[in-house]
């Protein structure tokens, strides 16, 4: 029997494992789902994502393209991934800042948290709603994070505090965390060269000469 042209529309571009449930219709070409998620009907994913056992997405939660979200993991409503994110294993994504049973909230009652691009968040850090992680943001395994994380931070411990600066290729930066606007710092692993701006630390040169011995 052929298919109509909506028919095909709709036709999976993405993995679903057998035993996953994906009730939304929002769900980005190459993305897999492993066993045992459970993405809500209107939420929405991007392309190339891989979605890992007993994940949870709610309608209402948001993410961009090549986002990995491990095990355990359970993303909310009102809480925006952009393009490239790491979620590691059992991370705590939240949406209301103090919730109590019987005090029911949904849509603009909740609040927002916002994971930029590339940024990493590690094995069961815990992110309190109403902040932004920055983009190449870093923040270690178990830490919790309070407040909003600037580009390329690397945060740990409870509550969370920077300790230094990430590089783009995941390495420290030998660059303090109060490095002050003017200091300038080159990775010496990937040969990046970086600046501490007004704006925050931004990528100066991004096709620096490879470090011999680095791939
Ligand atoms: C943060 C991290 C990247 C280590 O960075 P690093 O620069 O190599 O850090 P070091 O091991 O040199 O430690 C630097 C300091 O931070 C502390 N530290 C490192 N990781 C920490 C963490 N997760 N929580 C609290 N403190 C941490 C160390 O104790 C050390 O403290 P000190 O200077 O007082 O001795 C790493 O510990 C981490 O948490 N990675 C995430 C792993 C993960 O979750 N993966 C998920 C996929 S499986
Ligand atoms: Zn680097």
């Amino acid at each position: 029997m052929s298919t109509t042209v909506t028919e095909r529309a709709r036709e999976k571009t993405y993995f679903a494992h057998a035993m996953a449930i994906v009730e939304s219709e929002d769900v980005g070409p190459n993305t897999m789902v492993w066993a045992f998620a459970h993405i809500m009907r209107g939420a929405r994913v991007g392309a190339n994502c891989k979605i890992g056992d007993h994940a949870f997405i709610e309608t209402g939660a948001v993410l961009g393209n090549n986002v990995t979200v491990k095990n355990g993991v359970a993303i909310w409503d009102r809480v925006i991934i952009e393009d490239n994110v790491f979620i590691g294993p059992n991370c705590a994504l939240t949406n209301d800042p103090n919730p109590r049973a019987y005090i029911k909230k949904s849509g603009e009652a909740l609040t927002a948290t916002l994971i930029r691009e590339n940024a990493t968040l590690g094995a069961n850090a815990t992110i309190v709603c109403g902040v932004s992680v920055g983009r190449y943001a870093f923040v270690g395994a178990g830490a919790v994070v309070i407040r909003s994380v600037p580009d390329f931070a690397l945060i740990v411990g409870n509550p969370g505090r920077q300790i230094g600066w990430m590089c783009f290729c995941a390495e420290r930066l030998g660059l303090a965390a109060s490095a002050r606007a003017g200091s300038m710092v080159t990775c010496r692993h990937c040969g990046r060269l970086f600046a501490v701006t007004h704006k925050g630390l931004e990528i100066l040169y991004e096709a620096h000469p490879p470090v011999e011995g680095v791939a």
